[in-house]
């Protein structure tokens, strides 16, 4: 979709706008928005709506050719909800159903007239997210890989958001098309199938992505990941035939001696679960455990694109675990880059063995916070579901403000977190005969005992852990990327500039 913004006053007005249709809003309690009044100037907003063609309840539409007091070819009323106190869902859903009407339209441009300040509790940035996100995801496709081709986009490929055109507005509409643009990033990588969404895959759109938004990369390889003693990481990609990937970009859009912040992404192209290898059914979606490395691509796409002036790095592990003659063992036991050991007791918990090398990896650069993002336990979707990310820190004041920092910026995209607790005692769950500690723990609390051995490997600067396992996809028969957690993140760091 090709986004834009007019405001209409007095002079413009949106009567003598033309355009293929403008979309107005109207209540249940049959009064019409300020846009819908001045197209009324002949009456048949107001006589469609006595007539009971549109009831006005949040998603309802009617279209209307030849509206006296629009130059537009059409007029779409929208139903947004009860009276002029939108609420966020009704907003949601009005802005649905007037671009599903647009999609069925026989023109290409149209204007989106929508009372975009009345939403209860929420901003302009708000609503134009809402709109730039839900257009974006429609015409999302999902087709790359298949011969026969989904039935082409039609309709409206031109959209016009009336709002004021102060340069204030622009930024946060390109903000949107960037955070959006990002989203699909990471939505495309998740849904491409591991046997071409590889670590080398990976590593090469990262270098893309460096290329086009003007980031430092550094893509690590088997080599210097050996020099670098990560044997815990290593120890993941052991059965796998594919290269290994550690990948490095730099987004340097700050004062050069600011602290940056780093995200970490979990990069598993696919999880096999290696030797403690998985159940059958299903297994096709640990095609989806780089989600958290696709998040950290997806976020520097956003933050490429809108020149976020903040020095953020991404680091993304990137293997595949595989079962093969030279693949880790149950009981093996390997030496991670701080130091301490580990005995890999279950092989399918291999996430944490990638991303404690990276954290400790991180500590070169000074991080004023550090962020993992990883697919990382299936007993997170169990206590949390598909609706929030699970949001791990220590207890000190430094990492209880980011944890809350995070929380907002959750709320504020509507892209949520919910906090889970670390403790001491769940490091506890954690303890090896023979090793330094054990990468699964005791039976209990398996999303709080991943991130507390985490923990171990991050206490030299601030940092916190998302668990993204019931977020990053859908399964069942809208099977698919969510693009999640990238407006999270993107609008943290936003945030923080
Ligand atoms: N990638 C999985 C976690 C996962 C499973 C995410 C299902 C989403 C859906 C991770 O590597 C894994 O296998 N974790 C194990 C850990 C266990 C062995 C302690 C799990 O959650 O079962
Ligand atoms: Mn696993
Ligand atoms: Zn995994």
């Amino acid at each position: 979709m090709d986004f834009s913004i007019k405001a209409f006053d007095t002079k413009n007005t949106l009567a003598a706008a033309k355009s293929g249709c403008i979309a107005v809003a109207v209540y249940e309690n049959k009064k019409l928005s300020q846009a819908a009044k001045a197209l009324d100037q002949g009456g048949e907003i107001t006589a469609a709506l006595k007539s009971g063609d549109i009831t006005g309840k949040p998603g309802s539409t009617l279209l209307l050719r030849g509206v006296s007091g629009a130059a537009a070819a059409r007029v779409l009323l929208v139903g947004v909800g009860a009276d002029e106190a939108i609420s966020e869902k009704s907003f949601a859903s009005s802005v649905s159903a007037a671009l599903k009407a647009f999609a069925a339209l026989g023109s290409t441009d149209a204007i989106i007239a929508l009372p975009m300040l009345d939403v209860k509790a929420r901003d302009l940035a708000w609503s134009m997210r809402c709109v730039v996100m839900t257009a974006t995801e429609a015409e999302f496709r999902t087709d790359g890989q298949k011969f026969k081709k989904d039935p082409a986009i039609t309709g409206v490929r031109k959209l016009t958001i009336a709002a004021d055109g102060g340069a204030a507005t622009k930024t946060l509409l390109a903000q949107a098309i960037a955070v959006a643009n990002g989203a699909s990033l990471t939505k495309e990588l998740g849904n491409l199938s591991a046997n071409i969404c590889t670590p080398t895959y990976l590593a090469n759109t990262a270098k893309k992505l460096a290329a086009d938004y003007g980031f430092d990369i550094e893509v690590l390889e088997r080599k210097q990941l050996e020099a670098l003693k990560m044997g815990s990481f290593l120890s993941v990609t052991r059965g796998s035939e594919e290269a290994p990937k550690f990948i490095v970009l730099k987004h340097m859009g700050g004062k050069a001696k600011d602290a940056p912040v780093v995200l970490v992404g979990k990069g598993i192209t696919f999880d096999t679960g290696g030797i403690s290898l998985k159940a059958g059914p299903g297994m096709d979606e640990m095609k989806y455990d780089m989600c958290g490395a696709g998040s950290v691509l997806g976020t520097f796409r956003a933050i490429g694109e809108m020149g976020l002036k903040l020095n953020v790095i991404g680091i993304v592990a990137a293997c595949e675990n595989m079962p093969s003659g030279r693949a880790t063992k149950p009981g093996d036991i390997v030496s991670s880059m701080n130091g301490l050991t580990i005995e890999v007791l279950n092989t399918d918990a291999e996430g944490r063995l990638v991303l404690c090398d990276a954290l400790t990896y991180a500590e070169r650069f000074n991080p004023a916070c550090v962020v993992d993002i990883a697919t990382l336990t299936g007993a997170c979707v169990v206590a949390l579901g598909h609706h929030n990310s699970g949001l791990f820190t220590r207890a000190d004041d430094a990492c209880e403000q980011l944890a809350d920092d995070l929380l907002a910026a959750g709320k504020q995209s509507g892209d949520t977190a919910w906090r889970l607790p670390i403790s001491e005692a769940y490091n506890e769950q954690l303890k090896s005969n023979f090793a330094d500690l054990a990468n699964i723990g005791s039976p209990g609390g398996a999303s709080c005992t991943a991130a507390a051995f985490l923990e171990n490997f991050t206490r030299k600067y601030t940092w916190a852990h998302l668990d993204i396992a019931g977020t990053a996809w859908k399964s069942g028969g809208a099977k698919g990327a969510t693009g999640r957690p990238v407006p999270l993140l993107t609008t943290f760091l936003m945030n923080r500039v």
